[in-house]
């Protein structure tokens, strides 16, 4: 995983790059676009500069959790957020996971009562970061990412 070192290049000159696989999200519109290609422009939705999603993370949650647990099951690994509602009001849309050099990724989109759950059995041992997305508390993540310069954490 990229330590915070790493990432000041992305900042130089008060140019800020964006980074593979960082989610973006449209204030006004609700879009949510995810990076396949770092490039040195802004993104713009809605005529305004969209917003860099930060990662939450939070061991101690209580009730609701969101954050990705990773399980083994019959000898195939799993990841889910079973212990989050999935009503209409308030779900989980969907679960990444993908390799620490960001070559491979798997995502997964939920409807409310669906079990948010998908089989990463095909990354066999390789070191994975999970995130998932809830509509009304956004992203959540499993291994701490590095920070972004807003302060906040993201791919
Ligand atoms: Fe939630």
């Amino acid at each position: 995983m990229k330590m915070v070192s790493d990432r000041k290049k992305y900042f130089c000159g008060g140019l800020i790059m964006t980074i593979k696989l960082q989610i973006y999200k449209c204030s006004i519109c609700g879009n949510i676009v995810q990076i396949l290609q770092e490039g040195d422009g802004n993104l713009v939705c809605c005529g305004k500069e969209m917003e860099l999603m930060g990662i939450q993370y939070d061991s101690d949650e209580v009730g609701e959790k969101h954050k990705p647990v990773t399980e083994i099951k019959d000898g195939k690994k799993f990841v889910n957020v079973i212990a989050h509602p999935m009503t209409p009001e308030h779900y989980i849309q969907f679960i990444e996971t993908f390799t620490d050099d960001k070559n491979e990724l798997h995502l997964k989109f939920f409807k409310p009562e669906d079990v948010p759950e998908m089989d990463i059995s095909f990354f066999n041992n390789k070191s994975v970061n999970s995130i998932e997305y809830c509509n009304i508390h956004h992203l959540w993540g499993d291994n701490v990412m590095p920070e972004n310069e807003n302060g906040d954490y993201s791919i």
